[in-house]
């Protein structure tokens, strides 16, 4: 057979024990704290129709023009992998005609092809949730807050929250042709996507990451200077929300993010320590969308966080050196069979156990336990099988001592507490 050598596709990442361990403990934090809020989790396709996403993320944005995942399938249909959840949920929403109100979560891997580089895939994992058929500023505040609780459990300190409006239908028009005017007189200083983006979309300079574009905007008209009365009042009880739970915050007037469904609020979470790609996670409201899919007049507000992002944000905890994990060691072939047995009892007392069928020495057999990271073999030897006990080995302190049989899983779970 010609050989199979392969690397992982670039931008693509492995998760090995114990990384996809923490992995699952950090989807866990977020399940929970979900769930806590009333989000219930709606799983949908990792591929859908191009179109769901050049509607709603926008035709001029980033993640459409240059980072979609998009194939054509066997039948010609233009599909991509998914890059956002928002767009999803909301098809599926709209498709599955769920009543309203709606708060729903998500778990799980997305695509946009990206120049890969720390904190920045192009399969990455994101958490989010979607408030849907919710109005109220407090919602807003509460889905804000909920990013930062869930930081917070996770130990995650240096962690600002940005927050600002870019505005409705009404007010939004006034703005854009401002900024339009702005940035036509300083179309010279701008990078050539920049230039584009004036006819197409003004609001994207502002995250255009080139310094010289960065520096021509510094005293560009900005969304907030522009907010009609209502949308005023939403930003004022955004914050009010916010400063109810004691929640640090800034208002950056420059954050418009790279998705063209927000209006009203926009907010990110920035960590110190990621370096370029310093957003945790970020969210906004976005009330027309819903109806764009065809759906009724419905409002909603919600975010995502990259799961890799948040890991690599996150304290390291000391891994656990050993798992709770027995390992049943047998001498010789006539113990075998009893191994197997003890394997099963321990398992249907609930304690997770291990055996190694392959090795025919005992010498073997630990260095399996200790690759494994058990934390304690439970021996069975002619002795042991003759006295109706096991010997119980306690890999951290190398301590063993004989058990009777009948108390094996209570012995193994002293262990398994310390
Ligand atoms: P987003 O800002 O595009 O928003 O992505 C949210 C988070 O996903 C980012 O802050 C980052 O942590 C993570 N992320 C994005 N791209 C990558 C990447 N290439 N590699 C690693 N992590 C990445 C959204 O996706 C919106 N759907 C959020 C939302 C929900 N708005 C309303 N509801």
């Amino acid at each position: 057979m010609a050989e199979l050598k392969q690397s992982r596709p670039k931008g693509t990442q492995d998760f090995v024990p114990p990384d996809s361990e923490r992995m699952r403990q950090v989807e866990e934090t977020f399940r929970n704290l979900a769930e806590c809020y009333g989000y219930r989790e709606i799983v949908t396709p990792t591929f859908e129709h191009a179109a769901v996403f050049v509607k709603s993320s926008g035709e001029t944005s980033d993640i459409v023009t240059k980072e979609m995942y998009s194939f054509k399938d066997r039948a010609d249909r233009d599909l991509a992998l998914r890059a956002e959840g928002t767009p999803c949920v909301v098809r599926a929403v709209v498709e599955n005609r769920l009543r309203m109100p709606c708060r729903l979560y998500y778990v799980g891997p997305f695509f946009r092809y990206a120049r890969p580089q720390k904190g920045r895939f192009r399969e990455f994992n994101q958490v989010g949730v979607e408030a849907l058929g919710e109005a109220s500023p407090l919602t807003d505040a509460e889905v804000i807050s909920f990013g930062n609780a869930f930081f917070e459990s996770l130990g995650i300190r240096d962690c600002t929250t940005q927050v600002n409006s870019i505005g409705c239908r009404e007010c939004r028009p006034a703005h854009r042709a401002e900024l339009r005017k702005f940035l036509l007189e300083r179309k010279e200083q701008l990078c050539e996507d920049c230039k584009l983006r004036i006819d197409r979309n003004p609001l994207r300079v502002f995250d255009c990451k080139v310094e010289l574009c960065r520096q021509a905007v510094k005293d560009a008209p900005t969304p907030r200077q522009y907010l009609c009365s209502a949308c005023k009042s939403h930003l004022e009880e955004v914050l009010a929300g916010l400063d109810r739970r004691g929640l640090r915050y800034e208002v950056n007037d420059r954050l418009v993010r790279g998705l063209d469904y927000y209006n009203r609020t926009t907010f990110e979470y920035i960590s110190a320590s990621l370096g370029a790609q310093d957003s945790l996670g970020g969210g906004g409201r976005y009330d027309y969308l819903i109806e764009e899919f065809g759906g009724p007049d419905t409002p909603g507000v919600g975010l995502a966080i990259g799961l890799e992002r948040t890991i690599l944000a996150a304290p390291v905890t000391p891994a656990t050196a050993r798992r709770h994990l027995a390992f049943v060691v047998w001498l010789t072939e006539a113990e075998l069979g009893a191994a197997q047995d003890l394997g099963e009892r321990l398992r249907a007392d609930g304690i997770a156990a291990q055996v190694d069928y392959d090795a025919r020495k005992v010498k073997g057999q630990f260095k399996s336990a200790d690759a494994a990271q058990a934390c304690c073999c439970v021996i069975i030897g002619p002795d042991e099988l003759a006295k109706g006990v096991y010997s119980l080995k306690d890999l951290a302190t190398g301590e063993q001592r004989e058990v009777p049989s009948s108390a094996i899983s209570a012995e193994v779970r002293t262990l398994f507490r310390e």
